[in-house]
């Protein structure tokens, strides 16, 4: 797969077969996610890579805490967000707004809980960066991302980011024993999706690149 086929089919998945991803495919995917630029070559990204009973313990405390704090999602910003973006999210909501119902579920629950569970997926990965880096070394943690996502992607295997779960980072450090010096920044889903599920079945829009870019010449 070349790398504009898989940057336009990636999507996010959100219902996931139970066909477990090997462990081979798992290492296959981290040793191109770690071919990503970072400045000076610091590489200040770290994966966990949680599956199994491991996963499955992981899910029960994630689960626990969201039961207890309902922390629910959003874009994390301290004051609301401007008209422009919140117009992007919007659309992004109501594209998924009527699958979610398929399901039976309201939005905000399935969003929230199935984050918590990685949606189903098999396989759950923590991000993490070590604290000492200052914000700006974010963006490289940001491209290893990418380009994990992007590897997965080629390799036929789906992936969803699940920023969410970092509200729960103390929870997951615990079950994980991720050390102190460690911020966990992102989950994510990773395994095969279900193709069958309405949840999987729409695709997010994109800004018109006249409203994104500026030339001067
Ligand atoms: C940093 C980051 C955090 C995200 N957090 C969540 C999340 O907590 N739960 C979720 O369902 N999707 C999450 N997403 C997925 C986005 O909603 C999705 O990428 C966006 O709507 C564009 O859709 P696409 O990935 O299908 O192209 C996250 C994506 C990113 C990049």
């Amino acid at each position: 797969m070349d790398v504009f086929s898989a940057m336009h089919n990636r999507q996010s998945a959100r219902a996931y077969l139970a066909k477990p991803v090997s462990r081979a495919d798992v290492e296959d995917i981290l040793r191109h996610a770690a071919m990503a630029p970072s400045a000076i070559n610091v590489q200040p990204w770290e994966y966990v890579i949680v599956y199994g009973v491991e996963k499955d313990r992981l899910v029960r405390r994630l689960q626990k805490s969201h039961e207890e704090r309902k922390v629910s999602c959003g874009p994390g910003t301290a004051a609301p967000l401007p008209a422009i973006f919140k117009s992007r999210s919007r659309k992004a909501s109501q594209a998924m707004q009527p699958k979610v119902a398929e399901l039976g579920m309201k939005f905000n629950q399935f969003v929230e809980e199935g984050s918590c569970s990685f949606y189903g997926a098999p396989i759950a990965i923590i991000v993490t960066i070590d604290r000492l880096f200052p914000k700006i070394r974010y963006l490289d943690a940001g491209l290893g991302v990418a380009y994990l996502l992007l590897a997965a992607q080629a390799k036929g295997l789906a992936t969803c980011p699940i920023g969410l779960i970092t509200a729960y980072a103390e929870d997951i450090a615990d079950v994980l024993d991720i050390s102190q010096d460690k911020e966990i920044i992102l989950g994510i889903a990773l395994g095969y999706a279900d193709p069958q599920s309405p949840i999987n079945q729409f695709k997010t829009e994109r800004e018109n690149l006249d409203n994104i870019r500026i030339w001067y010449e």
